[in-house]
């Protein structure tokens, strides 16, 4: 989408941090955008600052865990401008822990939001915007977090690992249809991230997690970049139609370290015993990819 001027962006996460920021550097080229949040009083304040900057923007507030309060806002959206060109699916939570120590309902809560959130999405505006054949864009947020595992993030890398993995499939079957999407990967961005409790919806349970210590050192996300880099990358990346959208250079070598131990792996199985007789065979992959999948 090289030309964004006049046309659509629908936000989810939109009232706070990374969210917010795409929100405006979107209105900036005069794009309307729609905020959708579970924050009520955020997203407001969120819409109030953007009309302040000439904006035209609005709110709704949703629930990404819920496919029907998604399709509404997706609805409403409509109502209100017509058409959406652009999704960013980015509404997110972080959270971790201890093997065995992290409560299977935030296992739960930590999936649906960040994991489910972004397949609804896609679900509900792939079809909206190849109804109106002028071609669109998503960008799902995954993080730095889709490509290395520390230890205690396995919650949410799980969710990441798997926005890249399916969003890397969704671009090959909406290409054809002229949508392209765009996987966003930051490392630490000072948001409220850390605070992301605050939106635990009830239906998950009481919190009964332990408490981090008082003496706890403090989020690596109150070091990181600001929003607006971030979100001004990410308006150059859909104009290029960028798969991936990556804002952290420094964790370059991290992710390098990572595929050459993969490398190490599939050479150690060349030469395994093990797999002697069974190793020279043709790639599947050329069969595997033969007829893609298309959107229809
Ligand atoms: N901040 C970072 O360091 C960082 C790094 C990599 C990726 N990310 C990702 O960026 C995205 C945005 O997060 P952020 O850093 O701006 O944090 P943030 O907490 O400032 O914003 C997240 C927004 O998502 C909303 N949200 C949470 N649950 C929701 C739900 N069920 N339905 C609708 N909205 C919901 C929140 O109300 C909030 O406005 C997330 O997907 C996050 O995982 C953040």
């Amino acid at each position: 989408m090289q030309d964004l001027k006049g046309k659509v962006a629908f936000i989810t996460g939109g009232a706070s941090g990374i969210g917010l920021a795409m929100a405006e550097a979107f209105g900036r080229e005069g794009m309307s955008v729609m905020l959708a949040d579970i924050e009520a009083d955020a997203l407001a304040l969120a819409v109030d600052g953007l009309r302040a900057k000439q904006i035209r923007a609005e709110g709704y507030v949703t629930d990404v865990t819920r496919k029907d309060a998604l399709r509404a806002a997706a609805l409403e959206t409509i109502a209100r401008f017509g058409k959406v060109h652009l999704v960013c699916n980015n509404a997110g939570v972080g959270a971790g822990g201890v093997l065995g120590a992290f409560p299977d309902r935030d296992w739960d809560w930590v999936l649906d939001v960040n994991l489910k959130g972004v397949v609804f999405g896609m679900e509900i505006f792939a079809p909206l915007i190849a109804s109106h054949g002028e071609g669109g864009h998503f960008v799902n947020t995954a993080s730095m977090a889709g490509w290395v595992s520390p230890p205690g993030m396995e919650p949410y890398c799980a969710t990441k690992f798997a926005v890249v993995a399916m969003s890397e499939g969704w671009a090959a079957q909406l290409a054809p249809r002229n949508i392209g999407v765009s996987i966003l990967c930051p490392g630490f961005v000072k948001t409220r991230i850390h605070e992301s409790r605050r939106n635990r919806p009830q239906g998950y349970g009481p919190d009964d997690r332990t408490p981090p210590p008082a003496d706890a050192p403090p989020s690596p996300v109150l070091s990181g970049i600001s929003v607006e880099p971030v979100a001004a990358r990410v308006v150059e990346a859909v104009k290029g139609n960028e798969l991936y959208i990556f804002t952290h250079p420094e964790f370059k070598d991290a992710v390098a370290a990572r595929f050459a131990k993969a490398m190490a792996a599939f050479d150690a199985a060349a030469e395994s015993p093990a797999l002697k007789g069974w190793r020279d065979r043709p790639s599947p992959m050329a069969a595997l990819t033969a007829n893609p999948v298309v959107f229809e």
